[in-house]
């Protein structure tokens, strides 16, 4: 459908809206399906649209997620992903930072929170009630319901979920033009899971008895980041700031605690930027010890969220913590741990939050498929694996750097190429699923991609599902009668790397 050597900017001219933009599956279904496109930063990378080259630039070894983070990488979007994480490295450091969190999220593990989420997911469906005609399904139930669960699992105070949410959106914005300020949430990211990382880990090694000196320790850190950030320093820089600022922290911790104190206070006299950034500031200097941090949640964390985190830790009854206590006691690098605590963070309701609220618009578009659901109960797991199948989370894909030249689709990706894998376009592969636009809530085999492949594969998988699973059951038992408030193909869609409906009004 191009024409050779033609280069395509990615995101497509009509990406971000309900239907995904024909230029997927015109790619696809040409004589060549690999083509070079244009990122939004300027780089040039190949993009691969059939079901058999997704799978392959997935799982086969030969492209790197390390490499997307070397300096003068391609990029799909405009912030520069965080190193030390799980998606961005390969063996053998992937496979020891898999190890860290695979037994947490093991799907017998994970299972057990099942009824903990159910009776969250009814909690908020109270609210969609309470809120009446036109209730903001996303707002009400489709973000907390995931920003509670993973919060609880790893520690993070609820409380603080306007500020990550906001960094969060912002971080992985799709507007180049919004340069600045896409580096400069991220720097605020980094500076607030710092903050938490500091002062677990100060509490580990003080046996959980803390002082105001330490929590002023942890601001000092919040202050370092933030002043990086003012100076519009890449996120690079504030990583490695703040970690400097662990480090010491960690050092002078183990030494005299009014020396902490001074040096604390020092900081934060010192500039006034760290008022910018108020929610965490205020977080850290009203906490004396990380115990009262974690039970720092407002109203909303509730019995319920507590639940989630005794049965995701019953395990670890001697710690009684949870997954970022945990962590802190590992070999994990405080770089390592605040991007890979960052990660888990943001893939944990990002994903979740936009595939429920993607899930329930595609079932309102078409009432017929809402109403079979209602009726037949019995297809919510089918129709799980089939509406994330239908659901892209991206308009850009997955991005890898070849290792070696690799021959794919009737194209050679050179060693250093980036290549992007199109989970979306791969999804709807007529070769793999017959009639794939037709939405087919008891579709089997559905061998769909929307998790990934490969040792990549989602961490948060079967979580996911559960949550999904939940939210559906809960709704349709809840508001068998339910309507979108307003056509879905009018509802804006976010311009964001994981990408997803702004809103979602619906008539309870
Ligand atoms: C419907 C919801 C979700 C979808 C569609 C989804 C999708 C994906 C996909 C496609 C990948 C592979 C990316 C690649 O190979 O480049 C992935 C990886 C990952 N996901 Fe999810 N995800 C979801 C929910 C979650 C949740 C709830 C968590 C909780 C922590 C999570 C954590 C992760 C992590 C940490 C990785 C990286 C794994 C690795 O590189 O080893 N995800 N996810």
């Amino acid at each position: 459908m191009t024409e050779a050597g033609q280069v395509l900017d990615i995101p497509f001219a009509d990406a971000f809206a309900f239907d995904p933009s024909p230029t997927w599956a015109a790619i696809r279904e040409s004589d060549r399906p690999v083509v070079r496109v244009r990122t939004l930063t300027g780089s040039h990378v190949w993009l691969a649209t059939r079901y058999d080259h997704v799978r392959l630039i997935l799982s086969d070894p030969r492209f790197s997620r390390a490499a997307v983070v070397a300096d003068g990488a391609p990029r799909a979007g405009v912030s520069r992903p965080l190193s030390n994480t799980l998606p961005t490295t390969d063996p053998p450091e992937h496979t020891r930072l898999r190890r860290l969190v695979s037994g947490v999220f093991a799907p017998r593990r994970v299972e057990a929170l099942r009824p903990a989420i159910r009776e969250l997911a009814g909690r908020l469906a109270d609210d969609v009630a309470a809120a009446g005609q036109g209730a903001d399904l996303r707002q009400l139930f489709a973000l907390p319901l995931p920003i509670q669960v993973i919060c609880s699992m790893l520690g993070v105070p609820y409380a603080d979920r306007e500020a990550f949410r906001e960094w969060t959106e912002l971080a992985y914005s799709m507007e180049v033009s919004e340069r600045a300020r896409v580096e400069s949430a991220m720097g605020s990211l980094v500076g607030y899971m710092t903050d938490l990382v500091v002062r677990k880990r100060i509490a580990y090694r003080r046996g959980a008895h803390g002082s105001v000196a330490v929590a002023g320790a942890a601001t000092k850190a919040s202050h370092d980041a933030d002043a990086v950030t003012a100076r519009g320093g890449d996120t690079d820089a504030v990583t490695n700031t703040v970690t400097n600022a662990v480090t010491d922290t960690d050092a002078v911790a183990d030494a005299d605690t009014g020396v902490v104190g001074n040096t604390a206070t020092d900081g934060v006299a010192a500039d006034d930027t760290v008022a910018a950034t108020g929610t965490v500031t205020t977080a850290v200097a009203g906490t004396d010890t990380v115990g009262t941090a974690v039970a720092d949640t407002d109203a909303v964390e509730s019995a319920v969220a507590g639940g989630i985190r005794d049965s995701a830790h019953d395990h670890a009854e001697d710690t009684g913590g949870d997954l970022l206590d945990e962590l802190c006691r590992t070999a994990l690098t405080d770089d390592e741990l605040v991007a890979f605590a960052l990660n888990l963070l943001v893939a944990g309701h990002e994903t979740s939050a936009n595939q429920i609220t993607s899930f329930v618009a595609t079932l309102l578009r078409d009432p017929a498929l809402w109403d079979r659901l209602v009726r037949d109960p019995g297809l919510l797991p089918s129709a799980v694996e089939e509406l994330m199948r239908v659901t892209r989370l991206s308009d850009v894909g997955q991005l890898r750097i070849a290792k070696q030249d690799v021959e794919l689709g009737g194209v050679t990706v050179r060693a250093g190429e980036g290549v992007m894998a199109s989970i979306g376009a791969a999804n709807r592969d007529p070769r793999v699923f017959p009639d794939p636009d037709t939405v087919r809530l008891d579709r089997a085999p559905n061998p769909h991609l929307a998790l990934g492949v490969g040792i990549h594969f989602c961490l948060g998988a079967q979580l996911a599902r559960i949550e999904l699973g939940e939210a559906l059951s809960v709704l349709i038992n809840r508001f068998p009668r339910l309507r979108p408030a307003r056509p879905i193909e009018d509802l804006a869609w976010r311009r964001v790397l994981v990408s997803g409906l702004a809103e979602l009004p619906v008539l309870p």
